[in-house]
């Protein structure tokens, strides 16, 4: 008798404990979040695309029969590919955040400035280097915004990984556009030609 009780009571507990899993609401959210602080981070996504949208604008000049910049114009696609990955990395981690606001993509696929055209290499790199400027100071406004707001996650993981890598991109540009602006110095006929050649052999490997 007292063998049956301890079993049915045994079992009763079990009951109870999945009556218990049963009734928990399953969310992604895992705390009340400030929903400003992640709108502003939605809003950097139509940066990071925007850039993307620039960088292609870029590419298709350097690639242009009058322009014949191969290096820069592969330099350039690449970046817009890189760009429009991080608006999918940004978007990814709202969703991870329970955020599902669909409202991503910039109002125009126009580039910056409605520019297609530039002047030469150097001013094309100028404009590449004022844009990722740009988009630090957006990123940097967003980490402070999220911080005041508590949401620590949230800054962290910009300030980590995703200002790193936004930084590391904002070097390379300045690198390429102080590279260029030297060669131009010593070379001011062929120098554009000379740092192009070079750029398309360090990317080829
Ligand atoms: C979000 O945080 C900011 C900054 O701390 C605060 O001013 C604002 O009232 C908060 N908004 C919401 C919706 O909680
Ligand atoms: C050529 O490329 C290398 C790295 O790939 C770089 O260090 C160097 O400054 C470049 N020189 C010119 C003239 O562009
Ligand atoms: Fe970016």
């Amino acid at each position: 008798m007292k063998l049956v009780y301890t079993v049915a009571s045994a079992f009763l507990v079990v009951l109870i404990a999945q009556s218990a899993y049963a009734s928990e609401k399953l969310s992604a959210q895992d705390y009340a979040y400030n929903s400003t602080c992640l709108n502003h981070l939605r809003s950097h996504i139509k940066r990071e695309l925007q850039a993307a949208v620039t960088y292609l604008a870029m590419g298709a000049w350097a690639n242009h029969y009058s322009v014949q910049r191969p290096g820069l114009a592969n330099f350039f696609f690449d970046s817009a590919s890189e760009e429009r990955e991080h608006g999918l990395k940004l978007l990814g981690y709202l969703r991870m955040r329970g955020h599902n606001d669909l409202d991503i993509l910039p109002s125009s696929l126009e580039p910056l400035n409605g520019k297609y055209e530039w002047e030469n290499s150097l001013s094309a790199l100028r404009q590449a280097l004022k844009m990722e400027k740009d988009v630090t100071e957006s990123i940097k406004k967003i980490i402070d915004y999220c911080a005041d707001a508590e949401d620590h996650q949230l800054a962290d993981y910009l300030t980590g990984d995703f200002m790193e890598e936004q930084l590391k991109g904002q070097r390379n540009v300045a690198g390429l556009a102080n590279t260029l602006q030297g060669v131009l110095r010593k070379q001011p006929r062929l120098g554009e030609w000379i740092f192009d050649n070079n750029l398309s052999k360090s990317m080829a490997v």
